[in-house]
């Protein structure tokens, strides 16, 4: 049998193919390399470039893989600010883009999947931590086109029987241990990969996007969760679904917050280096605090996530950054 990953050369996605080859899966990536990185996907998965919602290229990868019974599913844009000014981009991208990968699917019949969902499905939380059956009231068209995912995925369970594992991250932060994959976006609009890209010296210093939030020291609280950890709950969920259990959504968080002045204590404590930072108005369709209950993936797909300290995530971080100063662009 083997494993569909889309998105396998982004951030996560390449983490969770790496994952997936050292257990000893057979590992089949799609990534049209708009935001992935060739470089980022383990050489002994089979690679294919490509837009999941070309679906003539996507029939042509199924019927060349009969060996594929699941797919998991992290092509998709991810950024909130950017979500605010070009929220097309995202219902088309990853709401449009998900219609089309469920029309082949269901063709081919492949019917199981686990997708990247988000705590920005939840918006502005009512109480915290976040369960899974709080109300999802998204307030940016990122965590909307998110949503409506899950809202697709939900009838098409009912129509078509294709069984869905969504699961609602939290804020992902680190790189593989040996420093081999990491995180590189172009353009870097997260908090700890700017913080780091201070300390290397190549940004003047960090701007705090507001400190007049209602949390403890006025900056946003953010759940940080490390990419080895959620690769592994994909592998668990896609095992879930192979057994025959029913669709169903988590949250993968630590359980723990930290606020943006907290992030940055903590990076000047690993790396040893001043990082100069200044306050600055806050950004569009941030919450004060995001911090997930994540006791559901424990219990049912027995998730034990190994990174629960923040400065062992910030410490993976701080040695891909140093061995990659200009990321993959060496090796691309
Ligand atoms: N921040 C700064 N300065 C920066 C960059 C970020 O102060 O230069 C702040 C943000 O305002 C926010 C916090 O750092 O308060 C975290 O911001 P990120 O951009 O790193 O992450 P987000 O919380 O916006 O979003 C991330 C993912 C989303 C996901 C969300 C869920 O990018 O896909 O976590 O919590 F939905």
């Amino acid at each position: 049998m083997a494993v569909l990953v889309l998105g396998g050369a982004g951030y996560i996605g390449s983490h969770t193919v790496d994952r997936l080859i050292q257990k000893g899966e057979e590992v089949v990536v799609v990534d049209s390399l708009v935001t992935g990185h060739r470089a980022a996907v383990n050489s002994q998965a089979k690679f294919y470039q490509g837009d999941l919602s070309d679906q003539d290229f996507m029939r042509k990868v199924f019927a060349e893989n009969p060996a594929i019974q699941a797919v998991i599913h992290f092509a998709a844009f991810s950024l909130v600010a950017e979500s605010m000014t070009d929220p097309l981009k995202y219902f088309d991208n990853n709401t449009a883009g998900m219609i089309k990968l469920l029309e082949v699917m269901n063709e081919v019949g492949v019917k199981k999947i686990v997708f990247s969902s988000t705590a920005a499905t939840y918006g502005i939380p009512e109480t915290m931590p976040i369960k899974e059956s709080d109300p999802q009231k998204p307030i940016n068209p990122y965590g909307e086109s998110k949503l409506m995912m899950e809202k697709i995925m939900r009838w098409s369970d009912k129509a078509y029987g294709i069984k869905f594992v969504a699961l609602r991250y939290f804020n992902v932060a680190g790189a593989k241990e040996d420093g081999s994959i990491g995180e590189d976006h172009h353009p870097e609009t997260h908090l700890l990969p700017i913080v780091l890209q201070v300390a290397m010296g190549k940004r003047d210093q960090l701007k705090i996007f507001g400190d007049d939030y209602n949390t403890p020291d006025g900056t946003n609280v953010r759940d940080y969760v490390h990419p080895t950890d959620l690769a592994d709950a994909h592998i668990l969920a896609v095992k879930y679904l192979l057994a025959d259990n029913d669709s169903n959504a988590f949250n993968l968080g630590s359980s723990t917050g930290f606020s943006n002045k907290q992030i940055l204590e903590a990076a000047r404590e690993v790396t040893g280096k001043e990082i100069p930072a200044e306050m600055a108005p806050r950004r569009g369709g941030d919450p004060d605090t995001l911090i997930a209950a994540s006791d559901k993936a424990r219990e049912i797909l027995g998730w034990k996530p190994q990174f629960d300290d923040i400065h062992k995530i910030i410490q993976t971080a701080w040695n891909w950054h140093e061995t990659h100063p200009q990321g993959y662009a060496d090796q691309d």
